[in-house]
């Protein structure tokens, strides 16, 4: 991408959202596992400013503070009382260095589609026209509440009225300012120092700046984008909801792009953050979130959740939900599995049907095929833990460690009553609780010798099905001994 490169960003993120009827603060929701904000600075971050600011106020500490998790470099200014996207500005100038030169980009913290490449053909578009203002437009259907670009008679603009400001005539305009422009910065520090208060809503408009800028004779132009989705706003959860789904409708489509195979776009969610590889086959309703990434060949779905979980190559998932674990290549999980943070199965490994992991580390090609609990444990390689075994990692105060070696072959329903070590190539018979280490190569078992109690069933519940069924059955095994 070859651009001039602006001198600042400012992204505009003071206003208080009230439609949003939401405890969180506007810019704070977010859409595709990022907030609008950080959508916006990311966007910004792209067309690499000198100087990426954002303009805050409403709740301004909390908001301030998310910013500097998303960007440490970005820079947050404090709008005053004196309301306006023109007064936004004028404080974020403000607080940026008083001798600054070259372009300043305006932005909104709550237009999230918004791309760095737009920006960029926008910074070249006002370069090579040499404009003093270019303010990005779109064409809408419904240009209500939009401020309206107003032309002169040879076409260029003259100005920005706003809904409120407009007369019929002017509000019949269907090319709409999106916010977003491109200024010279003297100009746009001489345009907002000349900015009143005397209209409809008494604040200080931005848009004002270009009619300024007309006054003054200098050139102002609009550059009209096709794709109005990058220059729509959230004002309220409707509009999250819409615009989360078409940032996810191009997130997918890019997957598909780069070469994945995604059965059902529709009920499939990736985030911003998160990446699938070379033929991997995403099933319905699954959901790969954060910083998830999947390799190359996998099948993931359907019916899955992984956050921030790491698949390697030709792994199977399926019906799984997942969160901070590593699944090694050729790996199967699922159905129905539940992987917790520090779960890292090894390559070839098996996490089966109803199983649960928790900092649980399983070595390549070892297998947890059916119903079972393994938290805080260490397997070798190519161990088997047999069904409906537990790791009984919780004395009731604390938590402890078991450790299962190589080429193991564990029976069903052993509880492994930690801490534990099993050594190399051992066994443990079924039913098993272990309570003390294993040593390598031994079978475990545990528990007295099973007593029958002959007759204990007719003799004590006479009458009942189970006592007839068993006369029945010893009266036919007398009648064969005779
Ligand atoms: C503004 C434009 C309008 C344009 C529309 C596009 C002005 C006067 N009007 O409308 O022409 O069509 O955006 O969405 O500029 N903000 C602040 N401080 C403020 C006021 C707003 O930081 O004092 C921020 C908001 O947080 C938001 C953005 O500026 O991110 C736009 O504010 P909003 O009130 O939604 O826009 P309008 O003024 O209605
Ligand atoms: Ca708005």
């Amino acid at each position: 991408m070859t651009y001039p490169r602006p001198v600042a960003v400012i992204v505009l993120a003071a206003g208080e959202g009230t439609r949003m009827k939401s405890s969180i603060p506007k810019v704070l929701h977010t859409i595709g596992g990022r907030s609008l904000v950080h959508h916006a600075i990311a966007a910004a971050r792209g067309v690499e400013p000198a100087y990426l600011q954002v303009v805050v106020r409403h709740e301004r500490d909390r908001v301030a503070a998310h910013i500097a998790e998303c960007d440490p470099d970005a820079l947050v200014a404090d709008q005053d009382e004196i309301k306006g996207t023109g007064r936004a500005v004028e404080c974020g100038l403000a607080a940026l260095p008083a001798d600054l030169e070259g372009t300043v980009v305006v932005t909104y913290g709550d237009v999230p589609l918004l791309t760095s490449s737009t920006l960029a053909d926008l910074l070249t578009a006002h370069a090579s026209a040499g404009s003093a203002v270019t303010v990005v437009t779109a064409h809408i259907d419904d240009p209500t509440g939009y401020g309206r670009i107003v032309r002169d008679a040879a076409g260029g603009v003259a100005r920005i009225v706003e809904h409120k400001d407009a007369t019929d005539a002017e509000r019949a305009l269907t090319e709409v300012n999106s916010g977003i422009y491109a200024f010279d910065s003297g100009l746009l520090r001489a345009g907002l120092a000349a900015l009143t208060t005397d209209n409809a809503q008494g604040e200080k408009y931005l848009t004002d700046v270009l009619g300024y800028a007309r006054a003054q004779g200098r050139a102002v132009a609009a550059y009209a984008i096709a794709d109005v989705w990058q220059t729509e706003g959230v004002n309220d959860k409707v509009q999250l909801a819409r615009l989360g789904a078409e940032l996810n409708r191009r997130t997918v489509e890019a997957a598909m792009r780069e070469g994945a195979i995604v059965r059902d776009p529709a009920t499939t969610w990736i985030d911003t953050t998160a990446s699938v590889g070379r033929d991997t086959i995403v099933h319905p309703h699954t959901q790969l979130l954060g910083a998830t990434s999947v390799g190359a060949d996998c099948e993931i779905g359907p019916d899955t959740t992984l956050t921030d979980t790491e698949v390697g190559d030709g792994a199977t998932v399926c019906r799984a939900q997942a969160l901070l674990a590593v699944i090694g290549p050729g790996a199967t999980v699922g159905p129905w599995a539940y992987l917790r943070p520090g779960t890292e199965l090894g390559a070839e490994g098996k996490i089966g049907t109803f199983v649960e992991t928790k900092n649980a580390q399983i070595g390549a090609g070892s297998k947890i095929p059916h119903l079972s609990y393994v938290g805080d444990a260490t397997i070798g390689v190519d161990s088997n833990i047999g069904a409906s075994s537990v790791f009984v990692n919780y004395d009731g105060v604390d938590k402890h460690r078991t450790v299962v070696g190589d080429h193991c072959r564990m029976g069903s329903d052993t509880m492994y009553v930690a801490p534990l070590t099993v050594g190399d190539g051992a066994y443990s018979g079924a039913g098993t609780v272990l309570r003390q280490d294993v040593p390598p190569g031994a079978l475990a078992v545990s528990g007295g010798a099973q007593r029958n109690l002959e007759g204990w069933v007719p003799a004590h519940r006479p009458g009942t099905a189970a006592a007839r069924a068993a006369e029945a059955a010893l009266a036919t095994e007398q009648g064969e001994q005779a």
